[in-house]
């Protein structure tokens, strides 16, 4: 995939498509962005000690880097299971600034050069399994306790967005199991409720009004 590096409000990077013409994340702050949605409003509202995370979409990993910085700061153990169809070159990957901001460049490029399709330890308290395959192709006997929904929006991926991904979801996740999103978009919270999912609509990270979280009861 194409991409261009652009700098966000908080000064954290992130990455242009200009094929798709989205960016992978807030302009408002990459780095504000995934800690209010992916984090604040998923992985610290989970109070166990071990936590499954399915992510849709690696793109920077930069979801994957900030749960591998509360796994570690919170002695949680995390299993991470991250999907990605267009992994991104690694010297892409290199120009992005969050050790700069956040520290722990080993550890941010190890998620991006250890394998695919296994998991591997990127800390005692991190076990990552990154798969090449395009979320409508996903299929896993597993289940999981909090999902990163963070595909591209719902106007450009309109088909990762709809009534039969969310029933995927929603049959791999288990009660109290928790689903956030940056789209606060109607027609994206009507499929999740028609999944069985109890949606909520939340406060969105700087630059947005609203965004999604999906419990499973
Ligand atoms: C909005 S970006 C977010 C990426 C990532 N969470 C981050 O913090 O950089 C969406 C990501 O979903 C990936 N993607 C697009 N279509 C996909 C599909 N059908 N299955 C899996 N991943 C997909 C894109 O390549 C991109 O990396």
């Amino acid at each position: 995939m194409k991409t261009e590096l652009v700098t966000t409000q908080d000064g954290s990077h992130t990455l242009f498509a200009p094929d798709l013409k989205e960016h992978f994340h807030s302009i408002n702050g990459a780095v504000g962005e995934s800690m209010h949605v992916f984090i604040g409003a998923g992985f610290n509202e989970l109070s166990k000690k071990e936590i499954r995370i399915l992510e849709v979409g690696l793109g920077t990993g930069l979801n994957a880097f900030l749960a591998f910085q509360q796994a570690k700061n919170r002695e949680i153990l995390v299993h991470y299971t991250a999907l990605e169809l267009y992994p991104l070159d690694l010297h892409k990957v290199e120009k992005l600034n969050y050790t700069d901001m956040l520290g722990f460049d080993e550890y941010f490029t190890f998620i991006h050069k250890c394998g695919w399709e296994r998991e591997v330890k990127i800390h005692d308290q991190f076990y990552l399994t990154k798969h090449k395959v395009d979320l409508l192709e996903y299929y896993t006997d597993e289940s999981f306790d909090l999902i990163f929904f963070d595909a591209f929006a719902p106007e450009v991926q309109p088909e990762l967005w709809t009534l039969d991904v969310f029933i995927k979801l929603a049959n791999v996740m288990s009660e109290g199991s928790i689903l956030t999103t940056y789209s606060a978009k109607g027609e994206v919270r009507r499929a999740m409720e028609s999944a069985g999912l109890n949606v909520e609509r939340l406060q969105g990270p700087p630059g947005k009004r609203e965004m999604l979280r999906a419990i499973k009861s």
